[in-house]
């Protein structure tokens, strides 16, 4: 997929266990897996000999062994056994990806590796992640569609009018800050609530000091976006209140997101960067993010 360098969210650190766990991230089939200490792996989950899926294969001291001719990769793809001959071939290698596991997601550099900036795109000055309850969902459109929703304020009195969009009030005067790193406004005049885009696919929502959600939104392929939707607090953390909260929480983005969902998939074309449309002035911050898209 044709997207702007930088560190993706791609996975939850949970969904990777013991066996390898094959995934399409960036339209490209991939292979997580860990070694004993712990330390994740992602590389290509097509073997360079013949093209067979590594992740139907299984783990082998500290290498992941193909399915169909026995060949093993080690963590940097080099390939250290052939069955046959019983030696390596270091020849033979397979794709690896730079990745870091932080804040529970698994990050991915999408780009030239040797350009990864240290940090990572967090949202530094907030508070340090609380308690979260997760929800997640694939939808079948482009990242794009995906991400824009979430900058589209002005749909909220429309599209969740029954619920969040309810008590919107959209005529007050809001603030907002747009550069290459991140996207925020605020329609409160107090406090520091409000709602921030971290380039390239994390979406904050601060509710209260105490409250906030975030949304990383995965590119699968260029007709699918995964949602990885957390909402963390700091009360009622002790079970068995957290989780009730927890359902509770995890319902209320269910309901949400199917509300904005119907709505999302129904835009033709699904790339908006395909798209011709007539933009107004609550569009901004979309206009913001398709003038860094055009970067890729
Ligand atoms: S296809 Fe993987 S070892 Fe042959
Ligand atoms: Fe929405």
């Amino acid at each position: 997929m044709k997207l702007p360098t930088g560190w993706y969210v791609i996975l939850d650190s949970k969904e990777v266990q013991k066996k390898p766990l094959g995934i399409t991230r960036f339209g490209v089939p991939m292979v997580a897996w860990r070694k004993a200490s712990g330390e994740l792996v992602v590389m290509s989950d097509l073997c360079p000999h013949r093209r067979a899926k590594l992740s139907l294969g299984k783990i082998v001291s500290d290498r992941i062994q193909c399915p169909f001719h026995g060949f093993q990769f080690d963590a940097e793809g080099t390939c250290r056994l052939v069955p046959e001959i019983k030696r390596d071939a270091p020849g033979i290698r397979c794709q690896t990806f730079t990745v870091r596991e932080e804040k529970g997601w698994i990050w991915l550099f999408w780009g030239d590796s040797a350009q990864a900036p240290a940090e990572l795109p967090w949202f530094k000055d907030r508070k340090e992640l609380l308690h979260y309850s997760s929800y997640e969902e694939t939808w079948p459109v482009h990242f794009t569609r995906s991400v824009e929703n979430q900058l589209d304020y002005a749909h909220l009195p429309f599209v969740h009018k029954s619920s969040i969009g309810r008590f919107a009030k959209l005529d007050g005067e809001m603030k907002s800050e747009c550069n290459e790193k991140f996207i925020r406004w605020s329609l409160r005049e107090h406090g520091d609530a409000g709602i921030e885009f971290v380039f390239p696919n994390i979406w904050i929502n601060l509710i209260s000091s105490k409250y906030f959600l975030t949304l990383a939104f995965v590119p699968v392929s260029e007709t699918e976006t995964k949602l990885y939707l957390r909402s963390h607090r700091s009360y009622l953390t002790w079970p068995p209140f957290s989780w009730g909260m927890d359902l509770l929480d995890r319902w209320l983005n269910r309901w949400i997101l199917s509300q904005d969902r119907s709505v999302v998939l129904s835009q033709e074309p699904s790339n908006s960067l395909m798209a011709e449309e007539q933009l107004v002035g609550s569009d901004r911050f979309i206009r913001h993010f398709r003038d860094w898209m055009k970067k890729a």
